[in-house]
C-alpha cells in the first residue's frame, strides 16, 4: 500500500512513521514543513525501522508542489497530521491557523479529489467538543471549540464529512485526548522549542535539568486533590488506533475519540514519576490557566467496539518512557 504521511516527523507523526514502516508491503512518503519538527528525526526514523522511505520537505500551503507530489505518488491512503497545534498561539495569531490548517487541508483534499485518491484518515482532537457538563466525552458530543485551533479542526472535519457524504472520499476522524509518552528506544519524543505549554513536555524540561520546578496551574479544581484531570494517551496506543483504521477507513467513514477513559490530575502524574522512576518534581502552585477545565476523559465504547481498539498502557509506561526519553535528549 502507499501511504502519503503528512507532519511526518513530528511527534505524533514520527511515532507513526515508525509503526506504518512496520508492515513490509507499505510504501511511506512524510511530508513535513519542519515549522515544529526536526530533520534529523527522518534519520532517527530511517534508524529504528531499518526501511526505506521517502522525504519531502512541503508546505501544503504549497498547492503546485503537493500537485506535483501527488501526480508521482499515486497514494492509496494519507494520514493527515500536518497542522499548528498551539491554543495559545492559535488566539494571538489566528490568520496562521486558518492558513495552516484550513488552507493547508483544503489544498491536500483538492490533490486527493484531482488525483482520484479516496483514502484520508484524519488527526483531530478532543478540543472541538469545547465545555460540556459531562466530564465523560462522547463522539456525539456538540462540537463548540472555544479557541482557534479547535475551530480549524472543526472546520476541517466538516470538509471531510461534506466530501464523504458526497462521496468524494472516505475518511475516519480521531479526536486525540492528551498524546503523552515517548518511544520505547528513548530517541523520539515531545521536545518543543522554548518553553512549552503543556504538561509533559514541560516535565522533559525539569528531567533534564533545564527548569527547576513545575508551575501548577490551579490547586482548586472540581478533582480528587484539586488539580485539573486529563485523559493521557500513550503515543504508542495511539499509533496502534491509527493501523486500526487502516482497514476500516475503506468499508466505512466514522469518527473516534483516542482517549484511555482514564483521568489522572496533575498530582498524579508528577507521583507516577516517583513512583516508576525514583524522579522527584518539584512544584508550586499558580493560579488558574485561562480556558482550563476541571476534568475531562474519554468515553472509551465506541472506538473498543467499531475500530476494535483500546488503549493497552497507562501511567506507568508514559512516565517510564518519558523519563527515558528526557535522560537520553539532554
Ligand atoms: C492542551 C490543549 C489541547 C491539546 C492538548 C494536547 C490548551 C488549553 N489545550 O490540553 O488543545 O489538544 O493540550 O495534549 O492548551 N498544567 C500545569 N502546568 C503546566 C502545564 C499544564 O499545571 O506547566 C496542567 C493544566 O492546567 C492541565 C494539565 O496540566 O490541568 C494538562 O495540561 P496540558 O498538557 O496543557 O493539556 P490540556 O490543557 O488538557
Amino acid at each position: 500500500m502507499n501511504i502519503l504521511l503528512t507532519g511526518g516527523l513530528g511527534y505524533i507523526g514520527s511515532h507513526l512513521a515508525l509503526g506504518l514502516l512496520k508492515n513490509k508491503k507499505t510504501k511511506l512518503t512524510i511530508v513535513d514543513d519542519l515549522s515544529n519538527a526536526k530533520l534529523s528525526t527522518k534519520n532517527t526514523i530511517k534508524y529504528l525501522s531499518k526501511k526505506k522511505f521517502k522525504f519531502k520537505k512541503l508546505d501544503l500551503k504549497n498547492k503546485n508542489k503537493l500537485q506535483k507530489l501527488f501526480k508521482v505518488g499515486k497514494f492509496d491512503l494519507i494520514f493527515h497530521l500536518a497542522g499548528s497545534k498551539s491554543v495559545k498561539e492559535s488566539q494571538i495569531n489566528p490568520k496562521k491557523y486558518y492558513e495552516n490548517n484550513v488552507i493547508g487541508s483544503i489544498n491536500l483534499l483538492h490533490a486527493m479529489i484531482e488525483n482520484n485518491v479516496k483514502n484520508i484518515i484524519f488527526s483531530s482532537t478532543a478540543t472541538v467538543y469545547g465545555l460540556h457538563k459531562k466530564n465523560c466525552y462522547s463522539e456525539n458530543f456538540s462540537r463548540e471549540p472555544i479557541n482557534t485551533y479547535g475551530l480549524t479542526k472543526k472546520i476541517i472535519e466538516d470538509l471531510l464529512i461534506d466530501l464523504k457524504e458526497k462521496n468524494q472520499i472516505n475518511t475516519l476522524i480521531l479526536r486525540y485526548f492528551n498524546p503523552a509518552g515517548c518511544h520505547i528506544s528513548g530517541l523520539l519524543g515531545e521536545n518543543p522549542q522554548g518553553i512549552p505549554n503543556n504538561l509533559y513536555p514541560y516535565i522533559i524540561k525539569i528531567i533534564k535539568g533545564e527548569v527547576k520546578y513545575l508551575k501548577i496551574f490551579g490547586n482548586n479544581y472540581k478533582t480528587k486533590d484539586g488539580t485539573g484531570a486529563r485523559d493521557y494517551i500513550h503515543i504508542q496506543d495511539l499509533v496502534d488506533a491509527h493501523l486500526k483504521c487502516i482497514k476500516l477507513v475503506k468499508k466505512k467513514s466514522d469518527i473516534f475519540n483516542i482517549g484511555t477513559g482514564r483521568p489522572y490530575t496533575v498530582l498524579d502524574i508528577i507521583n507516577s514519576f516517583k513512583k516508576y522512576c525514583n524522579f522527584k518534581i518539584n512544584y508550586n502552585f499558580y493560579s488558574r490557566r485561562e480556558g482550563d477545565i476541571d476534568i475531562y476523559y474519554n468515553k472509551i465504547s465506541k472506538a473498543k467496539k467499531k475500530l476494535g481498539w483500546s488503549a493497552k498502557r497507562g501511567l506507568k509506561e508514559i512516565s517510564q518512557s518519558t523519563f527515558n526519553f528526557a535522560i537520553k535528549s539532554k
